[in-house]
């Protein structure tokens, strides 16, 4: 009896792994295209080094629009095509749940609002919402100018490094709409405290004295601290604000540290993005001599309208630069800050007949749809006459799409029209290394962040 027990027991055993293999074999056949790498290190050194369009063209040459690899040790799906994008981002955005490398997430925090997904996701990003409406953003036309201009009239006579005075520059822009101007903050201490921190993003999870990431943690600490104090403060006095501090602090439900990570994050956003995006336009306009005149005539025109040189511009006036709008969307879409976006799988998915496997990484690729030659003909010349006409939706996503689009569109751009009014009316620059490569860092910028020398514009000829 035994013996046919043993013999019982091994056909159930054969059958068992043998409809095993057969399910996973039938699962990889749906699998998209392309290669695995290494385990752990993966394809993630070509990932990081190669320019992004060239390490998915070459693999979009093999496999086509949906392809599947290794990221970060991850198993990760890429896909390039308008479609894909709005499936990931807009119609199925609840089965994608976003995802960022450990160490940002505990520099940040975890509850700030690009970390979270579902019911608590939506409850922050619509108290943030109201903080970036146009009603609200231009009443801080004027700060946003008195802080440009303080930035730029530093650079006269100047040889500076761009993207560091930009990045400055965003950086008091988010933290002043953020958290107002309070007197008890050490500006210069805060600046460095979040440089400290941010030095981490990228670093290995490992809190231990000695490595990147302990340092960065301890910044981030004190960030914490220093945005608790500025909480006491208001709440002794009693004034209640509607900028991002104020707004959370009215939500009885949030903790400290949920406030504190969604003040840190919104810093974080406003911060790297806009200072990348506004060192490309300068790039872009000194390698367009002819969009340049166009540009400071149609600022020459608004510096006309005023009665003196130290009259401010107005949420009008920024709402009234059609050239310099088509401008900073060109300049969106040719440097494409914003490469791509992780997210994940929260449960198997199918698309366009392939398997999108549950907890696998999924990259919809904004540089190679913004760099496509279907979708913008002659993709890598810069030319802001594409931009009068409306793009089709989902090709053109600087900003992402759905449920976790950049909250601060609107507010970015109004940062750039009041620089670049205030650069092309009042100076002229030249570039000191014009030919110079792409860092990415991981926004890409131009070389050593763009060395320019800075002077008086004397003649309107000029
Ligand atoms: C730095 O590492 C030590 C040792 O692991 C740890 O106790 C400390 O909390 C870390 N610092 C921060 C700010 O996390
Ligand atoms: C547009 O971007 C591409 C890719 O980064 C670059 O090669 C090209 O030079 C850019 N166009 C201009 C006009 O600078």
């Amino acid at each position: 009896m035994a013996g046919v027990g043993i013999w019982f027991l091994g056909f159930v055993a054969v059958i068992y792994v043998y409809y095993r293999v057969q399910k996973h074999l039938a699962r990889s056949r749906r699998l998209p295209p392309g290669t695995m790498g290494w385990p752990i290190i993966g394809e993630t050194m070509k990932f990081y080094t190669q320019h992004p369009n060239l390490f998915f063209s070459s693999k979009q040459k093999r496999y086509g629009e949906i392809v599947k690899t290794r990221i970060l040790g991850y198993p990760a799906v890429m896909m390039a095509t308008p479609e894909a994008a709005k499936l990931v981002l807009v119609t199925q955005a609840h089965l994608f749940k976003p995802s960022y490398p450990v160490s940002k997430e505990k520099l940040i925090g975890r509850s700030a609002v690009f970390f979270q997904h579902g019911a608590h996701h939506q409850r922050i990003r619509h108290l943030l919402q109201a903080c970036f409406t146009p009603d609200v953003i231009r009443e801080s036309v004027g700060e946003i100018e008195s802080l440009a201009l303080r930035t730029m009239n530093s650079w006269e006579g100047r040889s500076i490094c761009t993207f560091a005075e930009l990045k400055k520059f965003s950086f008091e822009v988010g933290f002043m709409l953020s958290c107002g101007n309070d007197d008890h903050v050490d500006k210069d201490e805060l600046l460095q405290t979040y440089r400290t921190m941010e030095m981490g993003y990228n670093s290995m999870a490992i809190n231990i004295p000695g490595f990147k990431f302990n340092k960065s943690m301890t910044a981030r600490k004190r960030l914490h601290t220093i945005i608790a104090g500025m909480v006491e403060r208001r709440r002794d006095s009693g004034v209640m604000k509607s900028d991002v501090l104020g707004t959370l602090m009215k939500d009885p439900a949030l903790t400290l540290d949920q406030i504190a990570d969604n003040v840190i994050g919104v810093v974080f956003a406003a911060q790297d993005t806009t200072a990348s995006v506004m060192t490309w336009l300068v790039k872009y306009l000194s390698g367009s001599p002819s969009i340049l005149a166009d540009v400071k005539a149609e600022h020459d025109e608004i510096r006309a309208s005023k009665s003196s040189d130290d009259e401010g511009l107005t949420y009008a006036d920024c709402k009234n630069m059609p050239l310099t709008h088509r401008v900073i969307l060109e300049t969106l879409r040719n440097a494409t800050v914003l490469s791509f976006t992780f997210r994940e799988a929260t449960e198997d998915v199918e698309y366009n007949g392939y398997l999108i496997c549950k907890g696998w990484k999924v990259l919809p690729l904004f540089r190679n749809i913004h760099h496509n030659p279907d979708i913008f003909p002659d993709p890598y010349k810069f030319d802001p006459s594409r931009f009068e006409k409306a793009p089709k939706p989902n090709t053109f996503l600087p900003f992402g799409n759905g449920v976790h689009s950049c909250l601060g569109s609107e507010l970015a751009k109004l940062e750039m029209f009041i620089f670049v009014h205030h650069l092309v009316t009042k100076f002229r620059w030249d570039l000191l290394e014009p030919k110079a490569g792409i860092d990415y860092r991981p926004f890409p910028v131009p070389k050593e962040g763009m060395p320019m020398r800075v002077s008086q514009r004397r003649t309107k000829a000029e």
